[in-house]
């Protein structure tokens, strides 16, 4: 059976010291929650190494939002997937929407990010979805499987199968509008075929699928209720200690 998991993704907000209060928070609240699937929390880098003590014997597992395309050396500025995976976090997102359209991130240079977390024992979440204009033209099947092909299907079916997906439709993410439970199950199950096509059913069967792009305590149950939808990546709703939780209560 596949993992269930819900994902925080707290992007470019809270200082260091909101921060470690959120994670001491969510720790407190799921020590009473029990969840029944993996939660994870993707912090700021400079938040890692802070979290990373917060939550030790904790249910929380922790995220990355990003690493550097390159191993280490002269490259100011940039934080690599050793330095991650030093701090404690298990986890990378690669490939989110954001770093794709404002900082240049193609299909080679994720490509060589995912190979990176890979090396150094970090398990990468990879964003994939389609922009608004391509949803409306048809094109997102075709838009998510070169995504697939162009980053991370390239990978043995060992390494295949340390990655989660993310399915997080562009015009969906930070704007209200979620895709619809029909939208949802139809894109991943496209998603679980062309897996299945590549490495066979049973590590089809096996990759977590999240959803990403709006999902909070209210949609959360109905987008989960799908049978390839496996969980979600959140981002505002990540936030916030009770909203956070009643979406991993959801799932
Ligand atoms: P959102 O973001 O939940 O705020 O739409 C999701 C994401 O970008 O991962």
């Amino acid at each position: 059976m596949r993992t269930k998991m819900v994902a925080g993704n707290w992007k470019m907000n809270k200082n260091l010291q909101e921060g470690i209060a959120l994670a001491k928070e969510l720790v407190e609240a799921l020590k009473n929650q029990e969840p029944k699937c993996a939660v994870v929390i993707g912090t700021p880098f400079i938040h890692l190494a802070s979290v990373s003590e917060v939550i030790k014997g904790s249910v929380i597992k922790l995220a990355a939002e990003n690493c550097a395309d390159k191993e280490k050396g002269a490259y100011t500025g940039e934080v690599s997937a050793e330095m991650v995976r030093s701090t404690g976090a298990e986890y990378c997102i690669l490939g989110h929407s954001e770093r794709r359209a404002y900082y240049h991130e193609d299909c080679d240079i994720l490509r060589e990010k995912v190979l990176l977390a890979l090396k150094n024992d970090l398990k990468p979440i990879f964003c994939i979805g389609e922009v608004k204009e391509e949803r409306e033209s048809g094109k997102q099947n075709e838009v998510v499987k070169a995504q697939l092909e162009g980053s991370v299907f390239n990978l043995s079916a060992e390494d295949f199968g340390k990655i989660t997906l993310a399915y997080e439709p562009v015009w969906a993410i930070g704007t209200g509008l979620t895709a619809t439970p029909e939208q949802a199950q139809d894109m991943h199950a496209f998603i679980r075929s062309l897996i299945a096509e590549k490495y066979g059913k049973q590590v089809a069967d096996d990759t977590t699928i999240l959803y990403g792009g709006s999902c909070n305590a209210k949609n959360a149950a109905e987008l989960f209720a799908n049978p390839d939808v496996d969980g979600g990546l959140i981002g505002g709703a990540s936030l916030k200690a009770p909203d956070f939780c009643a979406i991993i209560a959801a799932r």
